[in-house]
């Protein structure tokens, strides 16, 4: 088995890496002047179980281009076998034609990921679970449910309501409140697709005095973990904490977040969170010890179903 990573969550990659009780395979990416960008791996690979871990930070597209540029040398090096390892997946929301004229992205992203020569893909918390059949590959995903259950289980949960922040997210939440043993309340959310701006209309569930989780996919703008905190409050919630997997906080999202009702908000390590996104409030498990074992267990064919918590 070898794991090679591209440049976008280098520590990620090395803890994984450090789990397994491996190096990270070593290879060389650069741009040219030009902007094309250039690889080399610098180890042989003839015949190997290859995993290359990249996530969808920015710049989103150039480490997607990059990511498919090391697959292709990797099966040109004549690999074996290579694992795509996407810990958040690219443009994971364009995942319909909800819209006329528009692309369906997450699928353009897995037709390409099949060219480039991937023969599986390891991800996390996809946005929308379709995304798996977009591909004719086996897709493996994971999920952060039992390691940020783990840690709201360890911290305290008493009087507290589980919180959906719209309709879409409802299925996702109802696993972590049955996982917790908790109600839940589903908020009716709706946002404008031009201006990425997002309005609650009512709450479904009584959430007054009671103190509450919000649990999310993923906090882009912040807009729906904020909005949210808002009219929990107006409608007599106490303490508000929340719990995301995929911390893409872009703009200024953290600063808005630092500002906003939450007490705390617990993300994982799919994307870096580095300089100014780390803040007192925001708390980041790591997923390195699932990735680690899905990977150990891929390369032994052996069963994933034990990583995946109580609750599916
Ligand atoms: C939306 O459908 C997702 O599940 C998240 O609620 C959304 O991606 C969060 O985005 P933002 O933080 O920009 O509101």
């Amino acid at each position: 088995m070898k794991v090679f990573c591209g440049r976008s969550n280098p520590e990620l990659s090395r803890e994984i890496c450090g789990y397994l009780g491996i190096e990270l395979g070593k290879c060389i990416i650069h741009k040219f002047k030009n902007d094309n960008t250039f690889v080399r791996i610098e180890e042989n690979v003839r015949g190997k179980d290859v995993f290359v871990i990249q996530t969808s930070a920015p710049p989103v597209n150039d480490y997607f281009m990059e990511l498919l540029i090391m697959i292709d040398a990797l099966k040109h090096a004549s690999a074996r076998r290579v694992t795509a390892v996407l810990p958040y997946y690219p443009y994971a929301r364009s995942d319909k034609k909800d819209q006329p004229r528009i692309c369906i992205t997450a699928r353009l992203v897995a037709d390409l990921l099949e060219s480039a020569g991937a023969d599986r893909v390891l991800t996390m918390n996809l946005h929308a679970e379709q995304i798996q059949g977009f591909f004719g590959i086996p897709v493996d995903q994971l999920l952060a449910s039992p390691i940020l259950c783990d840690y709201f289980s360890r911290n305290g949960v008493e009087n507290c309501i589980v919180v959906a922040p719209d309709a879409g997210s409802a299925k996702r939440a109802e696993r972590y409140a049955r996982q917790l043993g908790l109600p839940l309340a589903i908020l009716d959310k709706r946002r404008d697709p031009l201006n990425d701006t997002v309005e609650i209309y009512h709450i479904i569930g009584d959430v007054s005095g009671k103190n509450a989780i919000v649990f999310d996919d993923e906090i882009a703008t912040g807009g729906s973990m904020i909005e949210t905190a808002h009219a929990l409050l107006s409608h007599g919630a106490r303490d508000i904490h929340a719990g995301a997997v995929h911390a893409v906080l872009c703009g200024n999202a953290t600063q808005k977040l630092q500002e906003s009702p939450y007490k705390q908000i617990v993300v994982t390590n799919t994307l870096p969170i580095e300089g100014g996104k780390k803040i007192p409030k925001i708390k980041v498990l790591s997923v390195a010890q699932l990735f680690g074992e899905a990977i150990r267990r891929i390369h032994e064919a052996k069963t994933l179903s034990e990583l995946f918590g109580k609750h599916l």
